[in-house]
């Protein structure tokens, strides 16, 4: 992959400006991270928080970040939360060349794979694992949810498995999977109904509860009158 093919998975209707990072965990891997807006721009995931979640996400630990904005205030935060050191991407030579594939089998067990994934959660502040999985047109991939000591910094599953599909190539999510451990319900915040509504319209979305039951929404009716304005244009740039 070279980065400009990393620069053409983002998601930035609404500012137009794509942004990239890279992250290289403690445990040798490299991870990709791409911007991806929301009409509501604080739902916004940064090309940073998406690497970075990318990586939490798959159990790693990261060590080095890449970025392409190195003056934004953000970096600081994550400096101090997770202990990283923080480098210019360059765009001569971005080490882009080591980001693997994040996609799981097509023919993966979708409930096996929810209950596995839950042990990667990172979830030190609640101790609620939750587990998703999207269905896109590169197949499957997923989230966990990646909590922060400053809880505002975290990521619920579903974002994660969203933000992760686009950096690793997806242009078209169809369907979603939703898994709890516990909770009588499995349910999407709200946050992430007006995140699923954006790149999921008319799509279904499948609850997996914590008692094995399922069951199937279309994302338009988990969320009525979603936040909506023609006044802030969206044309997909990927
Ligand atoms: N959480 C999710 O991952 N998805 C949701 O839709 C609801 C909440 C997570 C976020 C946080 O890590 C924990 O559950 C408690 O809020």
């Amino acid at each position: 992959m070279n980065i400009n093919d990393l620069y053409d998975r983002n998601y930035v209707p609404y500012s137009n400006e794509a942004s990239v990072a890279l992250v290289q965990s403690k445990q040798g891997s490299w991870f990709a991270g791409t911007r991806i807006e929301n009409i509501s721009y604080p739902l916004t995931i940064s090309a940073v928080q998406n690497a970075l979640f990318c990586c939490l996400s798959e159990a790693h630990q990261p060590d080095v970040l890449f970025t392409d904005h190195p003056d934004e205030s953000t970096l600081q935060c994550w400096e101090k939360e997770l202990n990283i050191s923080i480098e210019l991407l360059k765009k001569a030579d971005p080490p882009t060349q080591h980001v693997g594939n994040l996609g799981l089998d097509e023919d993966l067990h979708i409930k096996k794979t929810l209950h596995d994934l839950l042990d990667q959660a990172v979830v030190e502040e609640s101790n609620f694992p939750v587990s998703a999985l999207v269905e896109t047109d590169r197949g499957f991939y997923s989230g966990v949810n990646v909590e922060c000591q400053s809880w505002s910094l975290g990521l619920c599953a579903e974002r994660i498995a969203i933000a992760k599909a686009f950096s690793y190539g997806a242009s078209a999510i169809t369907g979603l999977h939703l898994h709890t451990r516990e909770g009588e319900f499995s349910s999407p915040c709200g946050a992430c109904r007006q995140v699923i509504i954006e790149h999921l319209p008319n799509c279904q979305v499948h609850l997996h509860h914590a008692d094995g039951s399922e069951s199937v929404h279309f994302s338009n009716d988990l969320l009525p009158h979603s936040f909506q304005s023609s006044s802030l244009s969206k044309h997909k740039t990927t």
